[in-house]
C-alpha cells in the first residue's frame, strides 16, 4: 500500500520538503549579492550607485545579525556557529565523501557565513570612513551626498589625499578584494556540498525549501 499525502500539500514532491530558509534571508541574501557585485565594479566611476549599494548591504547585514539571535531555527547563529575545528573537519569529511547532511548550514558554511557578514560590515564601514575622513566640513555622508553631485565628490576624494584618506581607501579596496575572493571561495563550497548532499542548494536558497532528509 502506498503511504498517503496529506490533502493540504499539493504533491508528493511537497511532502517531502521541509522550509529552511525564511522569506528575509533569502530576499537578504540576493539582495546583499547585487548589492556587493553592484559597489565592487562600481566604485569612482558611478560613486553615488557605489555608496548606495555599500550603505543597503551595510543595513541588511545589521538587520541580520537581530535576526541571527530573533529569527526562525535555521536563521538563527546558534544553528551554525561553531568553531574552526569542527568546521575543518567537515571540509575533510567532503572530500573523502563523509560529510553528513545539514538542514541549514553546515560548520563549514556557517563559519564561512559569519566571516561573510563580518566582511561586509567592514566593507561598508570603511568606505564610510573613506568617504567622510575626505569631507573637511565634518558632516554625514549622506547629507553632503544630498547637497553635491557624484562628480564634485570625486574631485574631492581624488584632490589631495591626506594620509587619513590613504588608510582608510587602502583598507577599504583590501577588504573589497578579500571579500571577492572569499565570495568565490563561498561558490565552491556550494557547489562542492551541493554534488555531496545530491542538491540543489542555490535553488533552496530562492524557494527557501529543502528535501527533508
Ligand atoms: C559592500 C560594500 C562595498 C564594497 C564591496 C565596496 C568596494 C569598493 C571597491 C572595490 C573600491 C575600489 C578600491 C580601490 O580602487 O582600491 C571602492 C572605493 C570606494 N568606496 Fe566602496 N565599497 C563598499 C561600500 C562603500 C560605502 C558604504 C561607501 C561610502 C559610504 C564607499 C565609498 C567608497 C569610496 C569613496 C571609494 C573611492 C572611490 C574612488 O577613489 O574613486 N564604499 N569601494
Ligand atoms: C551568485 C553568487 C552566489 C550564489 C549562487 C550563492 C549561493 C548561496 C547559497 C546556496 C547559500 C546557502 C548555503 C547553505 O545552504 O548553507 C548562501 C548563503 C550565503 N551567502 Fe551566498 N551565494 C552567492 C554569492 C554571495 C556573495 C557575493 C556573498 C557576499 C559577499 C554571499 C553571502 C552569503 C551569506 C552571508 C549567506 C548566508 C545567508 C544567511 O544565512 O543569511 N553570497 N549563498
Amino acid at each position: 500500500m502506498t503511504a498517503k499525502v496529506p490533502s493540504d500539500l499539493p504533491n508528493a514532491g511537497e511532502a517531502n520538503q521541509v522550509r529552511v530558509w525564511d522569506r528575509f534571508v533569502r530576499i537578504f541574501h540576493w539582495t546583499v549579492v547585487a548589492g556587493f557585485f553592484a559597489a565592487y565594479f562600481t566604485d569612482g566611476d558611478f560613486l553615488d550607485l557605489h555608496i548606495w549599494a555599500g550603505y543597503t548591504v551595510g543595513a541588511l547585514v545589521l538587520i541580520r545579525i537581530v535576526w541571527g539571535f530573533a529569527g526562525p531555527r535555521h536563521a538563527r547563529f546558534s544553528d551554525f556557529l561553531c568553531g574552526p575545528f569542527r568546521a575543518l573537519r567537515y571540509v575533510f569529511d567532503l572530500a573523502t565523501g563523509r560529510a553528513a547532511r545539514h538542514l541549514g548550514h553546515s560548520p563549514a558554511g556557517g563559519l564561512m557565513v559569519m566571516v561573510l557578514l563580518v566582511g561586509l560590515l567592514g566593507a561598508s564601514w570603511t568606505g564610510y570612513q573613506h568617504y567622510i575622513s575626505d569631507d573637511h566640513s565634518g558632516g554625514m555622508a549622506w547629507s553632503n551626498f544630498l547637497i553635491s553631485s557624484a562628480h564634485a565628490h570625486g574631485e574631492e576624494i581624488h584632490g589631495q589625499p591626506a594620509a587619513e584618506v590613504e588608510f582608510w581607501g587602502q583598507a577599504h579596496g583590501w577588504l573589497a578584494d578579500l571579500l571577492l575572493t572569499l565570495a568565490v571561495l563561498h561558490l565552491g563550497g556550494v557547489a562542492l556540498a551541493s554534488l555531496a548532499h545530491k542538491e540543489n542548494l542555490v535553488r533552496a536558497m530562492v524557494t527557501g525549501r529543502k528535501r527533508r532528509e
